[in-house]
């Protein structure tokens, strides 16, 4: 018998309970230079990645938007709740409503919404309220928020740094849809909370991005863009 099990409360009864909850770290230690090779490799690929707007029709199998969520799944998160739900669409009629809500709101964005400093930055990129991709691409996975939580005595209690854990699981979504030789776009429909009456979620998850996955069309265009040096992104200490 433990001795949380026979009522103890001492410090040391405490402290033995918590540890039992851990396990020991799974870790490989890799060769310098096979570090060094995998760093190198990693980036050259990630740095291929594109935003795409252009998706063909193609099908792709539920697998691997499985395995896309499943990578996702794997981000850290605030105190470890987890925080988010995708939302996997693939069914024709659903998409069709998707887009038409979204260019609704989109069109009232573009047309009235949009302040001139935002439509400055979007000129280049060539984006418009028309959404072709959301019934093109044969996936749309919506990433919903949770602002709140179920707490196990019924209240509900907050989530914490639920943007952070979100925006992380988002970059690793689409970091996997990459590896796996499929395309995305980081969509926001502008507002969306359409997409939670839609969906069918509860009023605490918040849709926050939009990602269609696909092949990219043949005739796919992205715009000519540059990414800034690691002397402009970064500042070391030594
Ligand atoms: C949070 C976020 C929101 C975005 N929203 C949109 C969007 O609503 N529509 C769109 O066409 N692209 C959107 N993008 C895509 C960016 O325009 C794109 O990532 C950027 O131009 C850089 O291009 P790249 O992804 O090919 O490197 C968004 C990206 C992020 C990270």
């Amino acid at each position: 018998m433990s001795a949380a099990e026979d009522g103890s409360s001492d410090e040391t009864s405490i402290g033995s309970n918590v540890e039992s909850g851990f396990i020991d770290l799974v870790f490989e230690e890799l060769a310098p230079a096979e570090m060094a090779e995998r760093a190198d490799s990693f980036y050259k690929q990630m740095e291929k990645r594109r935003t795409t707007r252009h998706f063909s029709t193609r099908e792709v199998p539920k697998s691997l938007i499985e395995a896309a969520i499943k990578t996702a799944g794997t981000a850290p998160s605030g105190a470890h709740l987890q925080p988010w739900t995708f939302v996997a669409v693939s069914n024709s009629e659903l998409k069709s409503q998707m887009r038409e809500a979204a260019e609704a709101e989109e069109r009232k964005t573009y047309s009235e919404r949009m302040p001139e400093a935002w439509s400055e930055v979007l000129a280049p990129l060539g984006t418009d309220a028309i959404k072709e991709h959301i019934t093109d691409a044969p996936w749309v996975v919506v990433l919903f928020r949770h602002s709140k939580r179920l707490r196990g005595n019924g209240e509900w209690g907050p989530t914490y740094y639920s943007q952070e854990s979100c925006g992380i699981a988002a970059g690793l979504f689409i970091a996997a849809v990459h590896n796996m030789g499929l395309v995305t776009l980081t969509h926001t429909p502008s507002p969306m909370g359409f997409l939670r009456e839609l969906l069918g979620r509860p009023g605490h998850e918040h849709a926050m991005l939009l990602l269609p996955v696909g092949y990219p069309a043949e005739d796919a265009k992205v715009p000519d863009l540059l990414r800034k040096s690691i002397d402009e992104i970064s500042e070391f200490f030594d």
